[in-house]
């Protein structure tokens, strides 16, 4: 059978986390949309793991897939393969042939477009990694497969095509000279990232890479023939609903479908064969976001936290929460912007995705507040909705409607953990029961903190 993991909110939810908890009945971990955008942690017996690329089932050393549906920089996934041997483990990673490559462009791109927005409102806060720019060439029929690397005719053929348009592009439309873009984007250069001859020589390498460590598969039909033989297979959904880029607030999403559906499209596997099995959406107790777009819930404001020139009791919170919570980017170190939980945002992901279970993770985080409260229903323009509006605009005018539930303590949460549900404190079950019912789905698993230990395991989705 197949279970789907999937983010419910803005990404960072822990969907890492999960994998490795459940991660230890499957064969094999496919990753079925975006690409080193995501940074999923798992932490085993103190050791902190952070995979981007390589599903995160490489902790358990379980086989990973990166399915079609991914956008692959083979430059990250060789780094982040080095970088765990190092670690002590032996990732083993196969890449479909069908996968999209991010090609140093695309970064530059992503970089430029996100420049020529600071001004403005529309800028998304990208991770810079060149995902929207490939998922565009991929839509624009002018994408690089990883099955072209292996082919270098191809591969040359491909790049004499796509590379003046990409020149012609940052030269004519966004008027940027190349120099001007030089140093601004760390691990690129820029100058050969538009030069044919230069982006052949080192994708041809990564090709004869992939090909000599057997990297590369057809991934509909490994993984069908895992299942066939009786295998079991996990699918890790990147980011979140609700910056998916059919489901999320558009345009502040990514460029993917992290949606349940598309561990379908993206692996080649039918639809069919995830909706036999489960799918487990992944909820921070609180919510998290690290780029920009509307957050109805949100505690304090961001800027006054770089700035230290906030006050005030939401200003408190926000910074409790996220220093509970370590809510600050990974790579930058910027504070994230925080929020109570969006029950709008998630009955949307509920029905988006179909859930069947809920593993809710951050408990720890909130406890030793006085008042918890998340956010029941929204009013906009005079009328009480239950879910959210399919434009941004009105997204952006929606008011909470806050419910609040008492605070529960701060305990022992390792032997929580051990002790199982009975020993959760009683106001975070009243907590967990609210979201469960409202949401009609059952929490298969509560986080209590960052270890594989300490999560308290109620229901494993390969037993069902
Ligand atoms: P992902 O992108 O969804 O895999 O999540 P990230 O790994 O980016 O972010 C989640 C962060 O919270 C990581 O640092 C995790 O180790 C940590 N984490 C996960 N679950 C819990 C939990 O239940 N409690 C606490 N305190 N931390 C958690
Ligand atoms: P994981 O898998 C949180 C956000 C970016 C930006 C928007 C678009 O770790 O949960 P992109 O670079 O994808 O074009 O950026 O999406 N974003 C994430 N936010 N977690 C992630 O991944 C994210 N991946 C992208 O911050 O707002
Ligand atoms: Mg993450």
């Amino acid at each position: 059978m197949t279970v789907t993991i999937v983010g419910s909110q803005l990404g960072d939810e822990g969907k890492g986390g999960v994998v490795d908890l459940y991660g230890d009945a499957a064969d094999v971990i496919a990753r079925y949309q975006g690409g080193d955008n995501a940074g999923h942690t798992v932490v085993e017996d103190g050791t902190k793991y952070k995979l981007s690329l390589v599903p995160s089932g490489a902790v358990r050393g379980k086989v990973g897939v990166l399915g079609n549906g991914c956008v692959v920089n083979p430059k990250t996934l060789f780094d982040e393969i080095d970088t765990l041997r190092e670690q002590g483990l032996d990732p083993d990673v196969r890449v479909a042939r069908r996968a999209h490559t991010i090609l140093p462009y695309h970064r530059v791109l992503d970089n430029i477009e996100e420049d020529v927005k600071s001004d403005t409102d529309i800028k998304v806060g990208t991770t810079g990694r060149g995902i929207g720019p490939t998922y565009e060439d991929k839509a624009g029929r002018r994408g690089i497969r990883i099955g072209d690397l292996l082919d270098p005719d191809v591969l040359r053929k491909r790049l004499e095509y796509v590379v003046p348009q990409k020149r012609a592009l940052i030269e004519d439309v966004y008027n940027v000279s190349l120099a001007d873009v030089d140093d601004v984007i760390e691990g690129v250069d820029v100058q050969n990232a538009f030069d044919v001859s230069a982006l052949y020589e080192q994708y041809r390498r990564f090709g004869e890479r992939l090909d000599e460590e057997n990297m590369t598969v057809a991934a509909g039909e490994f993984l069908a023939e895992t299942i066939e033989d009786g295998g079991e297979v996990m699918f890790e959904g990147a980011q979140g609903t609700s910056i998916d880029i059919d489901h999320g607030n558009y345009p502040y999403v990514t460029s993917s479908n992290p949606t349940a559906g598309g561990a379908a499209v993206g692996t080649g596997l039918g639809p069919t064969t995830v909706g036999q099995g489960e799918v487990i959406g992944i909820v921070k107790a609180y919510l998290s976001r690290v780029g920009s777009g509307p957050l109805p819930t949100e505690l304090g404001d961001v800027d006054e936290q770089i700035e230290g020139t906030g006050e005030g009791e939401e200003y408190e919170l926000a910074t409790y929460i996220r220093e509970e919570g370590g809510e600050f980017g990974t790579v930058t170190g910027r504070p994230r912007r925080v929020g109570w939980l969006d029950m709008p945002m998630l009955r949307h992901a509920a029905r988006a995705n179909g859930f069947t279970g809920l593993a809710v993770n951050h408990i720890d985080v909130l406890a030793g507040l006085d008042e918890v409260k998340v956010g029941h229903t929204y009013t906009v323009d005079g009328e009480e909705i239950d879910t959210i509006p399919a434009t941004t605009e009105r997204w952006e005018r929606c008011e909470p409607n806050l419910k609040t539930f008492e605070g529960w303590e701060d305990v022992d949460w390792g032997d929580v953990a051990r002790e199982g549900y009975e020993a959760v404190p009683e106001n975070a079950k009243t907590y967990l029961e609210y979201l469960s019912e409202e949401l009609d789905t059952p929490v298969y698993a509560i986080g209590v903190g960052p270890g594989r230990d300490e999560t308290v395991v109620r229901e494993n989705p390969f037993e069902n």
